[in-house]
């Protein structure tokens, strides 16, 4: 039996996923025992440092999403960070230009921008799909958040689908649709390497220049890395710079990992998007305050968890509501970062200013909340929510 079985069969012996009994966990982790295997693999392999297997995701991720490159990184946060820092280097954006974003995202979805030498403009989000919709006359930064395609169009369109894996408008995969995406690949997502990122674009300069950022501004795996070096004769190519670079590389697990998970998503994502339906059907024909978010017209959702927004004149509150939730064991959250702007850090984000009222992000902010969505959530875990929300809202 060759070594890669043997750890196969090993693996395959311990593994256990934990499901619980009773209750909605946020998350179960798409990590199997094919994607130990891996990891355990690339460990003994002796080759742990970002190289041919980490390339061969990007390579499945490019073709996945349908770009023509996919750069990986360590994290979702810092695709974001390397993707908008790759488009002031590419000078397709200047310092100092105005990007759209919207008020309820991730905090890093905000961070990034300010990080990366734009200013954020802050607009409220839409009261149908609690996302960016809507034509904008600067570039945007389409959030789609919690799996749900934002429509927003600009003069150029910036993707955050770290949560959007599959999800499409119309025929064109989220992540595929501006100029470059950013993917995380966090332990509760769609797709999980642990921690992990992408950046995907159909632009040469910008996948090059995101090459360089993730890894210390240097030429290494550069498509011009040859033309760099003719440029500077004088300088060992090995250590060679032409970027004010960061260190957001991935390990080689990451891409064992990532490989290992690409063929599963279709077929996770199916999943997600029929119990989202099924799940809006169910908790709407309870007829408590509460407000569901079906699919928006023209697009797929993909389904990365699932937000609720209690009415304004319930009887109950947030924190009655989500604590007894919790006491029953299903998780709760809040949407994300809520509205970004009402957080303590906000005036810490350097140029970052607000344009308009943001009522909708307000509501989401006092009322909202989500519980997890699965690929593994069957019949079982809707009842246990349906039966839950009667319980909470009596
Ligand atoms: C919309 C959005 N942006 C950014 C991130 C950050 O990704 P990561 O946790 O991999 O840094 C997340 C994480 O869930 C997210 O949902």
């Amino acid at each position: 039996m060759s070594r890669d079985d043997e750890v196969a069969r090993l693996v395959s012996r311990h593994f256990k996923m934990d499901k619980p009994e009773t209750g909605l966990p946020l998350a179960v982790s798409p990590i199997g025992p094919d994607e130990i295997a891996a990891g355990i693999n690339t460990l003994l392999s002796g080759w742990l440092t970002m190289g041919r297997q980490v390339q061969e995701f990007e390579a499945a991720w490019a073709a996945e999403v349908g770009t023509k490159h996919a750069v990986c990184v360590n994290s979702g946060s810092s695709a974001l960070l390397v993707m908008l820092s790759a488009l002031v280097e590419t000078g397709l954006l200047k310092r100092g230009d105005e990007v759209v974003v919207p008020a309820v995202g991730w905090s890093t979805s905000l961070f990034t921008v300010a990080q990366a030498g734009l200013i954020p403009v802050i607009v409220d989000v839409a009261e149908d799909s609690l996302v960016l919709e809507g034509e904008w006359d600067r570039p945007v930064l389409a959030v789609h958040l919690l799996g749900c395609p934002s429509r927003a169009v600009g003069p150029m369109i910036i993707e955050d689908a770290c949560g959007a894996h599959g999800g499409k408008i119309a025929e064109k995969k989220c992540g595929s649709i501006g100029v470059a995406s950013a993917f995380s690949f966090f332990f509760s997502h769609h797709l999980s390497t642990i921690e992990g990122g992408m950046i995907n674009t159909d632009s040469l300069p910008i996948a090059d220049a995101a090459r360089s950022l993730r890894a210390h501004g240097w030429i290494r795996e550069r498509s011009d890395a040859a033309l760099a070096a003719a440029a500077s004769p004088e300088i060992d190519p090995r250590f060679l710079f032409v970027s004010p670079g960061y260190n957001l590389r991935p390990t080689e697990i990451t891409g064992a990992m990532g490989l290992v998970q690409v063929p599963k998503l279709e077929g996770f994502v199916a999943a997600r998007r029929a119990n989202h339906a099924a799940w809006c059907v169910a908790i709407d024909a309870l007829n408590l305050p509460l407000r569901v978010y079906p699919e928006s017209p023209g697009t797929s959702h993909a389904a990365f968890a699932f937000p609720m927004l209690i009415d304004a004149d319930s009887h109950l509150d947030r924190r009655t509501v989500c604590g007894r939730l919790e006491e029953m064991g299903i998780s709760t959250r809040p949407i994300s970062g809520s509205n970004l702007i009402r957080q303590p850090v906000f005036p810490k984000v350097v140029g970052a200013r607000v344009e308009g009222p943001t009522p909708v992000a307000d509501a989401v902010h006092e009322r909202g909340f989500f519980v997890g969505q699965s690929q593994e959530f069957t019949e079982i875990y809707l009842d246990r929510l349906v039966e839950g929300l009667k319980q909470a809202f009596r």
